[in-house]
């Protein structure tokens, strides 16, 4: 750890998670009152009724920020949109990697890099070691960051890193890639979707301005950073013309903003210098969350999968391999299917009164009662937040304590089936280590080892309503059967 990219790079950890630990406790104190609070709602939650606080609790609910202006849909009024759809060749990567770090990051790029298909490169903040030589045609193209020391010096910026960082949106647009619709920016420990990066951003019209990101999953850190900023390690596009104006005064950008201590921040203020505001897509994922995130990725947003970063502070996403291991398993079901992966489908089992739901390509849980939909959408709360001691409200969304203790199956494998379908197979985990209380089951669902899901190898096109399920096979057996479709007009999930 001596190594000043090290230092830099570990700077930069802290700096993207909060500004001072005296503002922090100064936060903390305000929002350990509000905490109470929502802990009162969370238990009237669960009692059904009707909590009197829950109207103070809507006025704690951060700013919506608008997210669908000019989507794609909206568009064809001007006159220079291209009709042909966004395809991967369109897209360019920027990818801010470290020679410290590269070494345990390549794995989480190798996960999702194709080479030869996917277009970018990655931007080292020095020349490799001769143990990175020679450079794999695997690997994204290796660049390694302009001296930026002279605008670091002259701007007397506070946090000197975090200049390479924006900096880096130039260099990845001075490389002058022809027919480029959108450049993705992200961090080296982020795992991109591809395929659902190009179909969300086909959504929009890449000849205007576009900003698009998410926001991280902890409270605090939006509130410290800025609920308008998209959190670059997670990804963040840009359109071209977007960046192409950027880039036109990006040192002077740089320079108007000495103060800000967080290069997400600082690209965010220099997108809004042209009135562009963040576009929220929210499959992008920051993790800033640690411990076990297997209760968010089993309650994964209705949106299409667009990235994992973090992946290092987490533990592993499948509890029986290691956490690149786990990685590339996850790609092996956003290979048979990216549209569907993580996507969460719900239903009941009538006969016995049991709840099913399916992660696809991830995890099932079925639970031996019936919990309403808007129930099991919330993430079990296996995870703790990015800052230890942090006090609701924490997270951007709603949670459920983990003490529901449901059957967990994890991924296992998936291939084709007959009738244009796939299978996707979960075998039993070890249930986590939720406390055990009174909502636990009685164990009738012990004999079910593995869960076989079917599902269109038809890529889901329309995202806007969640896909239905039958339970074809439950009891007896030790294999449970389900069978995906799509909802009927009608259908009421209940
Ligand atoms: C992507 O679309 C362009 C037209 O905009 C086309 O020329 C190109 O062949 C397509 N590439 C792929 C990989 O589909
Ligand atoms: C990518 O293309 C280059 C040049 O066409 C080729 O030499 C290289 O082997 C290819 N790499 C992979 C991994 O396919
Ligand atoms: C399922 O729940 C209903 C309504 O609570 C109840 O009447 C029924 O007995 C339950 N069935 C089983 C098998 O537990
Ligand atoms: C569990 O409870 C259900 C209904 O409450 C009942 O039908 C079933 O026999 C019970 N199973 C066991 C193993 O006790």
């Amino acid at each position: 750890m001596a190594s000043l990219a090290a230092i830099k790079f570990s700077a930069l950890k802290q700096n993207t998670r909060f500004l001072s630990d005296n503002f922090l406790s100064s936060v903390l104190k305000v929002v350990a009152i509000s905490g109470l609070c929502l802990y009162l709602v969370y238990l009237a939650f669960f009692n059904y009724s009707n909590c009197p606080s829950s109207k103070f609790f809507s006025t704690l609910n951060p700013k919506q920020i608008p997210t669908d202006a000019g989507k794609r849909a909206d568009s064809h009024a001007n006159p220079n949109f291209q009709e042909s759809p966004t395809n991967i060749s369109h897209l360019v990567f920027g990818l801010v990697s470290a020679v410290k770090t590269w070494k345990d990051r390549k794995p989480y790029i190798d996960a999702w890099w194709q080479p030869n298909i996917t277009r970018g490169y990655l931007i080292l903040d020095k020349p490799p070691t001769p143990d990175f030589l020679p450079w794999p045609s695997s690997s994204p193209p290796l660049r390694v960051s302009d001296d930026t020391s002279k605008l670091e010096r002259e701007s007397k910026h506070v946090s000197p890193i975090m200049v390479r960082m924006v900096h880096s949106i130039l260099e990845t647009f001075r490389e002058g890639d022809k027919g480029v619709r959108w450049y993705v920016m992200a961090f080296d420990d982020s795992v991109l979707f591809v395929e659902n990066w190009v179909d969300v951003l086909n959504k929009y019209d890449h000849t205007k301005y576009f900003y698009i990101g998410d926001y991280s999953e902890t409270v605090l850190s939006n509130l410290f950073f800025s609920f308008d900023q998209g959190f670059g390690g997670a990804g963040i596009a840009l359109s071209y013309p977007l960046a192409a104006a950027m880039v036109k005064d990006l040192k002077g950008c740089i320079r108007r903003y000495p103060f800000v201590k967080s290069a997400d921040t600082i690209i965010q203020f220099c997108v809004d210098e042209f009135g562009v505001p963040l576009t929220v897509e929210k499959g992008i994922h920051q993790i800033d969350l640690v411990g076990d995130i297997s209760g968010f990725l089993s309650s994964h947003p209705q949106a299409p999968l667009l990235s994992l970063h973090h992946l290092d502070f987490v533990n592993p996403i499948f509890p029986s391999m290691d956490k690149f291991q786990s990685a590339a398993h996850l790609m092996k079901a956003a290979k048979s299917d990216q549209s569907r992966l993580l996507q969460q489908t719900i239903c009941y089992h009538r006969p016995r009164n049991w709840s099913f739901s399916i992660s696809w390509g991830y995890s099932v849980h079925i639970y031996e009662r019936i919990h309403p939909r808007s129930l099991l959408k919330r993430p079990l709360e296996t995870f703790r937040p990015w800052l230890r001691n942090a006090k609701p409200p924490m997270f951007m969304f709603n949670t459920r304590w983990p003490c529901e203790t449901p059957s967990v199956f994890f991924f296992e494998s998936t291939e084709k089936a007959l009738r244009n379908q796939i299978v996707t197979n979960y075998a039993r985990s070890a249930s986590p280590g939720y406390p055990n209380c009174f909502w636990k089951g009685n164990g009738s669902t012990n004999h079910i080892a593995r869960i076989q899901v079917y599902s269109s190898a038809t890529k889901r096109k329309e995202i806007e309503r969640s896909e239905c399920c039958d339970i074809i096979r439950a009891d007896g057996a030790s294999i449970a059967e389900v069978k995906l479709r799509a909802c009927k007009d009608d259908e009421i999930i209940a």
